[in-house]
């Protein structure tokens, strides 16, 4: 019998995780469907009960229920529970294990498919949020020079910093804070792209060939990538190789096999 799959949010509408995740099944051979379903703001446990019932395998979650996915399971990878989040859920003998994929599908993304070493640089994440601490612990596992936290709430990004102090060289602070120092990588976590907003980045924040990496995408440049732009970083990226690459983990985790991601990214850049 085919094995089913959803992925849950709220809005789900635009998700492209059933077009990957199908283009991942057809080209490793695993019989399996996938689709989107809309949890209500006030249901998701419940609509992953139904799913359950149903025969659902497992599940990815997005926006705004990782947090309560991570609440809902009865088993966590040490990833999930570093995150505080969880983005694949797998259902087996009326269990949840949860697992997050996300800080492994963005550190892949820049270094297989935009070839930049960790080891050793100087990284900037923006943003103190869910998304910014999922990932905190795949960067610092790579050994980077120096992992800097800035966001607009200060206290945000030092509360942060203190919570994985013990994984690497990392610290916290404002944006002011950044005046005078430099970067080899800048990841935007925040959200502020959605309302078409960017954080306040001072000259120079740009080290000589960076890459500026945005976990949202669209259609051309985000805010982000506008203003990193401007700042004259040398590389930009937005996040549609994180979306495939943290569903390849996903599947991997799941089925046991790991998808090529190159196809599926081009596809999806062709559409
Ligand atoms: P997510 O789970 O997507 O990270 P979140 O937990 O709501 O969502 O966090 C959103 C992040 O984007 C926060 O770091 C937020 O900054 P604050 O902690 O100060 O709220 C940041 N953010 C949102 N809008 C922003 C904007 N316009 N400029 C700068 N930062 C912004």
């Amino acid at each position: 019998m085919t094995d089913r799959y959803c992925v849950f949010g709220n809005p789900i509408g635009h998700s492209k995780s059933p077009a990957i995740h199908a283009m991942f099944a057809r080209q490793t051979g695993e019989d399996l469907v996938y689709e989107a379903r809309l949890a209500p703001l006030d249901g998701f446990a419940a609509s992953v009960r139904d799913f359950v019932a149903e025969g659902g395998r497992g599940a990815n979650v997005t926006v705004p229920f990782k947090e309560e996915a991570f609440r809902l399971c009865n088993a966590l990878s040490e990833r999930a529970r570093l995150a505080g989040a969880v983005n694949t859920l797998s259902f087996a003998d009326g269990r949840i294990a949860g697992d997050n994929t996300d800080g492994a599908g963005l550190v892949r993304d820049l270094a297989e498919n935009l070839a930049t070493p960790l080891a050793g640089r100087r990284i900037l994440l923006l943003g103190a949020g869910g998304a910014a601490r999922g990932a905190l612990g795949p960067l610092l596992e790579r050994r980077p020079a120096a992992l800097v936290v800035a966001n607009r709430t200060a206290a945000r990004a030092d509360e942060l910093a203190r919570h994985f102090a013990a994984l690497g060289p990392v610290r916290g602070g404002g944006f002011a804070e950044l005046a005078g120092e430099a970067f080899d990588l800048v990841v935007n976590a925040t959200s502020a792209s959605l309302a078409g907003e960017a954080p306040p980045l001072p000259d120079g924040v740009f080290a000589p060939g960076a890459l500026a990496y945005d976990m949202m995408y669209g259609k051309g440049d985000t805010a982000f990538l506008a203003l990193a732009r401007r700042l004259g970083a040398a590389r930009l990226a937005d996040g549609l190789g994180m979306l495939v690459e943290q569903a390849a983990e996903a599947f991997h985790v799941w089925r046991g096999v790991r998808p090529e991601t190159a196809p599926v990214l081009a596809a999806l850049r062709a559409a």
